[in-house]
């Protein structure tokens, strides 16, 4: 089973660039071009939050049009950029799974991996939390799932990333998460996005990530009073490949034209 990951697509009203410099809908047009070149073809995309970058109807129409020519199905989660309501209805069929809960949250069991969608916003606020709410129902989510492989994918990384900003509106109570988790040996991952750069990190005894922005990446710089900057790192994407005698090995690619593959000589 193949499971690309995409992620902070910011998609702006009218195709504005982003701050005014990062040309977010070209961006994610190139990214979808990248997903359709796989070969083979991933068997599910999961983008995992801050689709749009203000929570409006408007903005997820042109998100949905410009994810279309996407062959592969897409299962998505919200950021601190999204919002529940009109995020259900750009994407009907996971507002079907999600039904009348309070939160953006979903299993998908028909795939090799099971897949769990994971709601960590907190409405008008960037950063995430893991109520004693959601924490039960990733309990029993997972309980109810057997020791079948699993990934849980959400927006806010539940990990210190050191980038000192955004970890200020990182995941509240994430020690809730670790508790569960940690129940749960089967939980192979834990994908995340928020931070808009590659990083891994052991969590619970799984391991958890963060994939990078489809647009504009956050600047790697760890030290403690560094400003919040984002740079035109190049953009990118996950590949997450699950074999039955090989669990799940994890890839980190760039999305552009970088020229054609070069045969070694020898
Ligand atoms: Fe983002
Ligand atoms: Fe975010």
């Amino acid at each position: 089973m193949l499971i690309a990951q995409i992620s902070d697509l910011h998609i702006q009203r009218d195709g504005k660039p982003a701050y005014g410099v990062v040309d977010t809908v070209t961006m994610l047009k190139k990214a979808v071009e990248t997903l359709n070149a796989l070969d083979p073809q991933p068997d599910v995309v999961l983008a995992t939050g801050d689709l749009v970058e203000r929570g409006s109807a408007e903005e997820y129409a042109i998100l949905t049009e410009i994810l279309k020519p996407l062959k592969a199905p897409l299962l998505v989660v919200p950021g601190n950029h999204d919002a529940r309501g009109p995020l259900a209805k750009a994407f009907p069929e996971i507002g079907k799974r999600v039904g009348d809960s309070e939160f953006f949250h979903y299993a998908v069991d028909e795939f090799p991996v099971r897949l769990i969608g994971y709601d960590t916003t907190v409405p008008k606020h960037h950063h995430g939390e893991v109520c004693a709410a959601r924490a039960e129902w990733l309990d029993r989510t997972l309980a109810a799932g057997g020791d079948k492989p699993t990934m849980i994918f959400l927006h806010h990384p539940p990990f210190r990333t050191r980038i000192a900003v955004m970890d200020k509106s990182g995941l509240a109570n994430s020690d809730r998460m670790a508790a569960v988790v940690a129940k749960y040996p089967n939980v192979e991952r834990i994908l995340c996005g928020h931070i808009h750069r590659s990083i891994q990190a052991r969590f619970a005894g799984t391991i958890a990530s963060v994939a990078p922005s489809t647009a504009h990446q956050i600047a790697m710089d760890i030290r403690d009073d560094a400003p919040l900057c984002f740079n035109m790192d190049p953009p990118g994407f996950q590949l997450h490949a699950w074999a039955p005698d090989n669990g799940i090995v994890s890839y980190t690619a760039a999305i552009g034209d970088y020229g054609e593959p070069i045969k070694f000589p020898w």
